[in-house]
């Protein structure tokens, strides 16, 4: 396990205590804490280097532009791109939408669009928008009550060849770690696109989009120690030259006349605007910073605190989700208490978890549930933090049983 006492020692966050207690904070897959790095990595961008990037001929501008395109470089070499394969987005939910609607714009009407039932409301609710607005149809592969996908409903459904087959790679919910790579060439052996919600897979394990061999990938800056309002939307090179882009604006053109205009290359076709160059600097740092501590351990950190998570709530009877082998996520219910009273209860400890439908409510559905506790692990928590999870919950459940 990781020394979690001397990580959370760069996170100025946790020096505050809450209710004169110090703050457990196991709300990881919805936002993670920041550490010092990356705060003085974005004050010094604001206080030094804070000039509109790619529009100036002045020393600064040129130093913005090139501090930005740092940031890109180090994502690309994080997730194994190029540097032009990565655009900057404000966060997952915008990649997938801008992805959705680049997919759908693209192919004549009356295609179908495959997604799974495990799905984050961002990689559902986005392409059905855009099948909405662009005449195509929605298909779902189904989710055991194990938490995996259906084999075989997904090899029904992946062989009648959908315009693109998108899924998440780690459910924010179970913990579920779909195998990314077959899923992308079970789509690509179908003649489908593959698009990777990866929020919840970047910030907790070794991604290389060459090994995976996707079309898209998306994943936010804030659930991997950046910042929030900077996101990453990985496009294969082969793809870029294909889609016209969504959005006009600045630094996005080639040239404008009063007739029309073309495109700058990607990746700036795709990010009109001026871009978020603290985010982006934040970003960088947080991958420094994850980069220091190793994928590797990021990941067996947190599986084994879920896996020792998932144990202590066991014997107290809590009823658990999701496979036994999971990512650092655990989703749990208590008897018949409602998810946001053990959350309460285990508040009044200090203890932080999300409660809710975990913005995946077709999941929940399949689950046959309403709602669930999520406890969701990160490199700054330990088993201390569990056991003080289980007793609120253990008190809970004696209170409220
Ligand atoms: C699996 C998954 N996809 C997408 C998102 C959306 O991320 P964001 O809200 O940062 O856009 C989340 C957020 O919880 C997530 O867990």
């Amino acid at each position: 396990m990781l020394n979690a006492k001397k990580i959370r020692a760069d996170f100025p966050f946790f020096k505050q205590k809450l209710k004169g207690k110090p703050l457990a904070y196991l709300d990881n897959a919805a936002t993670t804490q920041k550490p010092r790095q990356v705060l003085d990595a974005m004050q010094e961008a604001y206080v030094a280097r804070n000039a509109n990037p790619y529009r100036g001929a002045y020393a600064l501008a040129v130093e913005a532009t090139e501090a930005y395109e740092r940031a890109r470089e180090k994502v690309a070499d994080f997730i194994g791109a190029e540097p032009e394969e990565v655009i900057f987005t404000r966060n997952a939910t915008d990649s997938l939408n801008i992805a959705a609607n680049l997919v759908c714009a693209s192919r004549k009407r009356g295609s179908t669009i495959l997604l799974t039932e495990m799905e984050h409301h961002s990689n559902l609710v986005s392409w059905q928008l855009a099948a909405k607005r662009w005449g195509h149809r929605i298909s779902y592969v189904k989710v055991k009550s194990d938490g995996h996908l259906c084999r075989e409903d997904l090899e029904k459904k992946a062989g009648m060849s959908p315009l693109v087959f998108s899924f998440v790679h780690v459910s924010n919910v179970l913990g579920t770690v779909n195998n990314a790579k077959q899923l992308s060439q079970l789509a690509h052996e179908n003649g489908s696109l593959a698009c990777i919600d990866a929020a919840q897979s970047v910030p907790h394990m070794s991604v290389d989009v060459q090994k995976l061999n996707c079309d898209f990938l998306a994943f936010s800056g804030h659930k991997m120690l950046g910042p929030a309002g900077i996101g990453v939307l990985y496009m294969k090179k082969e793809l870029q030259e294909e889609f016209e882009p969504l959005f006009g604006g600045g630094e996005m053109i080639k040239k404008v006349s009063l007739g029309g205009a073309s495109w700058n290359d990607p990746p700036h076709k795709f990010e009109p605007g001026t871009p978020n160059l603290q985010g982006a600097v934040g970003l960088a740092a947080a991958i420094d910073y994850l980069m220091g501590i190793g994928m590797e351990n990021v990941e067996r950190h947190c599986q084994g605190l879920a896996a020792y998570c998932r144990k202590e709530l066991e014997g107290i009877g809590a009823q658990l989700y999701g496979p036994v082998k999971g990512a650092g996520i655990v989703s749990f219910n208590v008897g018949n208490i409602h998810p946001h009273d053990v959350a309460h209860f285990a508040d009044k400890e200090a203890v932080a978890i999300r409660s809710g439908h975990h913005c995946a409510q077709p999941l929940m559905n399949a689950l046959g549930i309403a709602a669930s506790c999520r406890a969701s692990f990160y490199v700054y928590n330990d088993k201390e933090e569990v056991d003080r999870l289980a007793s609120a919950v253990s008190r809970a459940a004696k209170a409220l049983g």
